[in-house]
């Protein structure tokens, strides 16, 4: 479960992007595109579960893309019917690589993909977060995104996973935050629908309501498009009530954007999936959309469902205990008191368990910028060097606001900046097409000063 998610990326191998369509991916068309109403997903204007299991045979340990293998995807796509599953979160791609023919397998079996665009050497330092906020990290997740966004089955994309898994590490939760932020940025000014990003953050008591108010606090374009979290609290036998779900279903009640489960499944005891039940049940789904198993194969820590051998899947006793819980938990009909509206969370107070001073982000930077405009380029691929301590970091604080997708900055300054103007530009880059369906044009102009740009 504490697989960091992959993408790779090469400094600055800037081959122009075409115009449009952006990146190489083809639409696998034959399920209708997920989107974010309110605090719920939607497929077509059906409510949308995530219903599913973590795919990555081989673990963290031995690193391998699993969905740009034709046939072992194929081997893993009839399991994944036959368990009745709509989602497989993957946490580790090559960005380089083709996955048209696995995507389509996927997409004809009605199965969605959550991705992490992450991986070991490609992600943010929990340790020392600032100087692994760079260009070379950004370009591979830029890249991974190019890589995926044009499938129709591509569900959501997670910007982190557990960065943050104690007191000290809020500290990284700025980074997190500009991550998701430029992914939502870089979604947009590409041109691409408005697939959903967001944090997956770890099994962490202390901290993890309160990362859930920050990602979803501030002006619209530091807002993420929903929140996930790790959660093996449930470990049967036990109950809605002394599992704590229920209080967590209280906690959670107010909050406005998509919220699942990026990992469950206690196996303390013998598991029998019996919380299942409850998350697809009415007393959760007003505030829940779902979650995913941890995880598809078995790798040592018995959490696997199947045990692969060669090309051989057999089916481990929790296969069938999983299937036969999720057949029988099926959702109230309709929004299934989803809501609409709702405020935004309040950015939470700096406390002993949440060391975060103030809700200032930092700028994207700068050489990550022409992104937004050009596209990423190829990515580094499993086997770049490591972006953690290479590339430009961030120059400044970000004026809140300005990372609004239709702009190609953000940056510095705030009330004491002085612009310069020396040298003023305009970009055209193609508008966001958001909830009214609107496209825009959009011309921008940007003035260097001392600290970054600034968006005028
Ligand atoms: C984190 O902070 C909380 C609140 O101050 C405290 O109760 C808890 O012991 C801390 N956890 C660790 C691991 O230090």
């Amino acid at each position: 479960m504490h697989l960091n998610a992959l993408l790779a990326l090469t400094a600055a191998t800037t081959a122009l992007a075409k115009p449009s369509p952006q990146g190489s991916s083809t639409s696998s068309g034959s399920v209708p595109q997920v989107s974010v109403k309110g605090n719920a997903f939607y497929a077509g204007d059906k409510r949308f579960y995530v219903r599913g299991v973590a795919y990555q045979p081989g673990g963290s340990s031995n690193i391998a893309d699993p969905i740009a293998d034709v046939e072992s995807c194929r081997r893993d796509v009839k399991k994944f019917e036959e368990l009745g599953i709509n989602t497989i979160r993957v946490y580790t791609v090559d960005s380089t690589a083709n996955h048209d023919e696995c995507m389509k397998l996927l997409a004809d079996a009605g199965i969605y993909l959550a991705l992490d665009v992450n991986s070991p050497k490609y992600s943010l330092n929990r340790a020392d977060p600032e100087p692994s906020y760079n260009d070379v990290y950004l370009q591979s997740v830029f890249a991974a995104i190019d890589a995926f966004a044009n499938y129709d089955n591509t569900l959501l994309f997670f910007s982190a996973n557990e960065v943050i898994n104690d007191n000290d590490t809020t500290k990284a939760a700025p980074w997190v935050k500009a991550v998701t932020r430029d992914m939502r940025q870089y979604i947009g000014s590409r041109g691409y629908r408005a697939i959903p990003v967001g944090y997956s953050a770890a099994d962490v008591d202390e901290n993890r309501f309160e990362m859930a108010e920050y990602m979803n606090c501030g002006t619209d374009d530091e807002r993420s498009d929903f929140f996930a979290f790790n959660d093996y609290s449930w470990c049967p036998p036990s109950t809605f009530d002394e599992s704590g779900w229920k209080a967590k279903v209280e906690q959670y009640s107010k909050y406005n954007i998509p919220l699942f489960l990026s990992e469950f499944g206690c196996n303390k005891k013998e598991r029998t999936f019996e919380e299942v039940t409850a998350l697809y049940s009415d007393k959760m789904t007003s505030v829940y959309s779902g979650g995913l198993v941890y995880e598809y194969s078995e790798e040592g820590s018995k959490y696997g469902l199947v045990q692969i051998n060669g090309d051989e899947v057999s089916n481990l006793d929790d296969f069938d205990i999983l299937r036969t819980a999720l057949e029988g938990a099926s959702p109230p009909d309709g929004d299934a008191g989803a809501s609409t509206g709702g405020e935004a969370s309040k950015c939470p107070a700096k406390s002993s368990s949440w060391e975060v001073g103030d809700d200032k982000l930092p700028a994207i930077p700068e050489p990550a910028m022409e992104y937004m405009e050009k596209g990423a380029g190829p990515g580094p691929g499993l086997s770049g060097d490591g972006s953690q301590n290479a590339g430009t970091g961030s120059s400044g604080t970000a004026t809140p606001g300005s990372g609004k997708v239709t702009a190609t900055a953000t940056a510095g300054g705030g009330a004491g900046a002085s612009s310069t103007a020396a040298a003023a530009r305009s970009v055209q880059v193609p508008g966001w097409k958001g909830d009214m369906g609107m496209f825009m044009t959009c011309a921008v102009v940007l003035v260097s000063t001392g600290v970054g740009m600034s968006l005028l």
